[in-house]
């Protein structure tokens, strides 16, 4: 058991939790939905994430959500902070040491869709690893070699999009492509983007979909679309743009959240 978990269990209890959520930029309001929540700042965790993005939060809570007992990461460090695609190993580790079975993971991204609007939430049905990095170089042993079919649960999300329906959140589903950043596309990056097949473009999720699957959890993924891809809106992309708009998305990830966790 990694350091970490011992710490989590020694303040939290030893109760397993049934899965982890992550929170993207801007969904950190997301984590007040806990009940009997301990909250424990990743300072004291030993490989959690340092430093930060503004409009991502720094704690680990842990408590009770639908009947389950969650773990929330209310932020996460992304690849383009210090160029470490493993950077969510430690913390991802800690949660599959504290028994979670499930990774739900949300961010923010760009739509490269006409019909996926600021706004709307969309369910990621599978990625394209552009930025070329992944969390397991390095990794010495045959573990590594994942197989990444399915890796975005099709239960899971079909869970999710039935939720979603009864509760009209009008949610769509799509592919997410991982951009390194931290600066935007270009308006031929873009279009490159649609031409490869993505509905969406963003910054983070891929290496910790990756990490989840080589620790044996299920993963579901949602994106809130807080803007058109560059090139695609007259809109002025930015990350105050982002954290502004992900405030709707947060709003229906605050309905679907708790109902997929009683689910689960
Ligand atoms: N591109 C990359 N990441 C993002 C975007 C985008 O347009 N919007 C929110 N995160």
């Amino acid at each position: 058991m990694t350091k970490a978990a011992k710490t989590i269990r020694k303040i939290a209890g030893s109760e397993p939790i049934a899965a982890a959520l992550v929170l993207g930029s801007g969904l950190s309001s997301i984590g007040d939905l806990l009940a009997d929540k301990v909250t424990i700042p990743y300072s004291e965790l030993k490989g959690f994430p340092g430093g930060g993005v503004s409009g991502h939060g720094r704690d680990l809570l842990i408590g009770t959500m639908g009947g389950k007992r969650l773990a929330i990461l209310t932020g996460r460090e992304h690849y383009y902070e210090h160029g470490n695609a493993a950077a969510m190993r430690p913390a991802l580790e800690a949660m599959a040491d504290l028994g979670a079975e499930k990774l739900l993971l949300t961010n923010s991204a760009g739509s490269l869709d006409e019909n996926i609007r600021p706004g709307d939430l969309m369910l990621i049905s599978d990625h394209i690893n552009y930025a070329g990095m992944n969390p397991l170089i390095g990794e010495p042993t045959d573990r590594r070699f994942v197989n990444m079919v399915n890796c975005y649960d099709s239960d899971l999300r079909a869970k999710a999009q039935g939720i979603g329906d009864r509760l009209d959140l009008n949610v769509k589903q799509g592919i997410y492509l991982w951009y390194s950043g931290p600066s935007f596309e270009t308006v031929a990056e873009i279009q490159m983007a649609i031409r490869l097949g993505a509905t969406a473009v963003g910054m983070s999720t891929a290496p910790e979909v990756i990490l989840g699957r080589y620790l044996g959890m299920k993963v579901w993924a949602c994106s809130s679309i807080t803007n058109m891809g560059a090139g695609l809106s007259n809109e002025h992309i930015s990350h105050e743009h982002t954290k502004t708009m992900a405030v709707q998305g947060a709003e229906k990830l605050r309905k679907l959240i708790p109902a997929l966790v009683e689910e689960l």
